[in-house]
């Protein structure tokens, strides 16, 4: 069939036809929250470029999570700030550190609010690198030891998903192994499979106080050009044992979460990170875009790439909507 018996803007009329034909929907059931947290008590400080989100005290986090949950968000991701860094991130696995702490209390205050636990170094080292430096880069196989004894303690403390995002060769298979060996067999990792090198992580990086002091991270991070790597890398963390696998940007690799998701066919998260969530809510500020419209378009297009859910500042705006 073609014109003029094909017209394809039959079907766009009104609303409610365009209600019955819309394919994508999304909803508060998609989005996870990122939220950062450190010592302190009463402490909300603003994260000037990221309009909307803080840092933390563990006291007003819980408050948060308390709200977070009552909106329907399934869930919250944590990202730490010590007091103290060191160069093997003793923060990341102390048992006592700030983000199993945070866990207790969210647990004890929300028990039903999913508490992923992001295992990182780069948050809790002095030189900013996301393992152990060896000869002016991080070593990779003693990072793993550390990585593990992390995700225990996190898990420990009642976090109900272990999230790796060092980029670490082998970290699921240790992480997972770690889990099993202390009764830990049902916590789920979600592996940030995919993650590229990106300047898009820099509003993060002043939030988590995470930047690297020397070099940058391109000798684990995936190079922005690659396709088929992250295939490869997916495919790994699968055998490994991750559960879910998360490509992180989101908008400028929309090709790989849909490649992802045709390939292999398992749960797939995608993270829209923090320079994605800062363009926006800037060129908003300006009056230059339609802040709603804007945001409702980008976290769309994710999920019709094939993403099931979406880490996003904006997870309250959507619950609200
Ligand atoms: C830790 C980590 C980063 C982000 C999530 N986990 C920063 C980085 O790799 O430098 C970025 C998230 C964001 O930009 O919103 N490695």
């Amino acid at each position: 069939m073609s014109y003029p018996a094909a017209r394809p803007r039959r079907l766009r009329q009104n609303e409610n036809l365009r209600r019955l034909v819309r394919q994508t929907h999304l909803t508060v059931d998609d989005v996870i929250l990122p939220l950062f947290v450190r010592p302190g008590q009463s402490i909300d400080d603003p994260i000037g470029a990221m309009p909307g989100c803080s840092q933390m005290s563990i006291d007003v986090l819980v408050e948060e999570c308390r709200q977070v949950a009552g909106m329907g968000i399934p869930g919250v991701i944590l990202f730490g700030i010590p007091d103290e860094k060191d160069p093997v991130g003793t923060g990341a696995y102390d048992p006592k550190g700030i983000v199993p702490s945070s866990i207790r209390a969210i647990k004890a205050a929300v028990p039903d609010l999913l508490v992923w636990a992001d295992v990182c170094m780069c948050e809790y080292t002095s030189h900013g690198h996301c393992g152990i430096i060896v000869d002016g880069d991080v070593d990779n196989d003693q990072t793993l030891p550390l990585l593990a004894k992390a995700s225990v303690a996190y898990t420990d403390a009642g976090a109900d998903v272990i999230a790796p995002s060092d980029m670490m060769d082998g970290r699921v298979a240790i992480i997972r192994q770690a889990l099993d060996g202390e009764g830990f067999s049902e916590t789920p990792i979600v592996s940030y499979a995919a993650k590229y090198s990106s300047a898009f992580y820099g509003p993060f990086r002043e939030a988590a106080e995470s930047a690297p002091q020397f070099g940058d991270r391109r000798s684990y991070q995936m190079d922005s050009a690659n396709s088929d790597e992250a295939i490869r890398e997916v495919a790994l963390d699968l055998d490994e044992g991750a559960d879910v696998v998360m490509v992180k940007p989101a908008l400028s690799y929309l090709d790989i979460i849909y490649r992802v998701k045709e390939t292999f066919s398992v749960p797939v998260a995608a993270y829209h990170v923090s320079g994605e969530y800062s363009m926006i809510k800037a060129a908003a500020q300006n009056g230059w875009i339609d802040e709603k419209r804007v945001m409702l378009e980008a976290l769309t297009s994710i999920k019709r790439a094939g993403a099931d859910m979406i880490l996003t500042y904006f997870a309250k705006d959507i619950a609200n909507l």
